[in-house]
């Protein structure tokens, strides 16, 4: 169990100890730069982050670390795909992943749209009548109001849950060994000098 005392790891096992095992850290790093200036921009409102240099600034960290972010957890994709990294009872971690994967999408793009300039407007316009066709008619997408309560609350609050449970999952299971080593040498054939 996991108790306060041993919530960060005192030791990590050999092959964990690589760039490719640190890119889910790189990706909840970038998720935290995301809250942070997420909250100052929140609490400065539109008129500031549009005009104040301080605020332009905070607003910029807050695009790159969205770059940042999806370009971290795209690696960390790879990487837990390409070391199958649901082996070994980690069906779980592996569907929250999926699912923080899959509610991030609708975090940026309700960030895009509160933009407010022509190209979010565009892509509200389209967005919406693509909702309308598979019948989610009540999110509606050209609603500012709407789309900034999704964005600044209800999504990141449930990307936070999830990426939360994500990461105490790993703690309890551990990473995952590498697969086994298929190129070892076989033993000699008999029959052959
Ligand atoms: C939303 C952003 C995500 C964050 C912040 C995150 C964070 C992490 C962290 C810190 C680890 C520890 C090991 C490492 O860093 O490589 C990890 C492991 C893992 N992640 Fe993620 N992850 C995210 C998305 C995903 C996605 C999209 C998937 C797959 C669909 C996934 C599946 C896994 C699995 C299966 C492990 C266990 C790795 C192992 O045992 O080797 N994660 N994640």
């Amino acid at each position: 169990m996991l108790a306060v005392d041993t919530w960060l790891p005192t030791e990590m096992p050999e092959y964990a100890k690589g760039f490719m095992y640190m890119l889910g850290s790189l990706t909840a790093s970038s998720f935290v730069v995301l809250v942070v200036s997420g909250i100052l921009l929140a609490m400065n409102g539109p008129a500031a982050w549009s005009h104040n240099p301080a605020m332009r600034f905070v607003a910029a960290t807050h695009f790159w670390a969205v770059q940042a972010f999806f370009f971290f957890m795209m690696l960390h994709l790879w990487r837990v795909f390409l070391t199958g990294a649901w082996r070994g009872g980690r069906r779980l971690t592996w569907l929250l992943g999926a699912a923080a994967f899959l509610v991030a999408i609708p975090t940026a793009f309700t960030g895009f749209l509160i933009n407010g300039d022509l190209y979010s407007q565009w892509n509200a316009v389209q967005a919406k009548d693509g909702l309308n066709a598979m019948g989610l008619a009540w999110v509606n997408l050209t609603n500012a109001g709407q789309m900034l309560g999704l964005h600044v609350a209800v999504l990141p609050l449930t990307l936070s849950v999830l990426i939360g449970l994500h990461i105490t999952l790993v703690r309890l299971k551990g990473v995952v060994p590498p697969y086994p080593d298929t190129k070892a040498p076989s033993p000699p054939r008999k029959g052959h000098s």
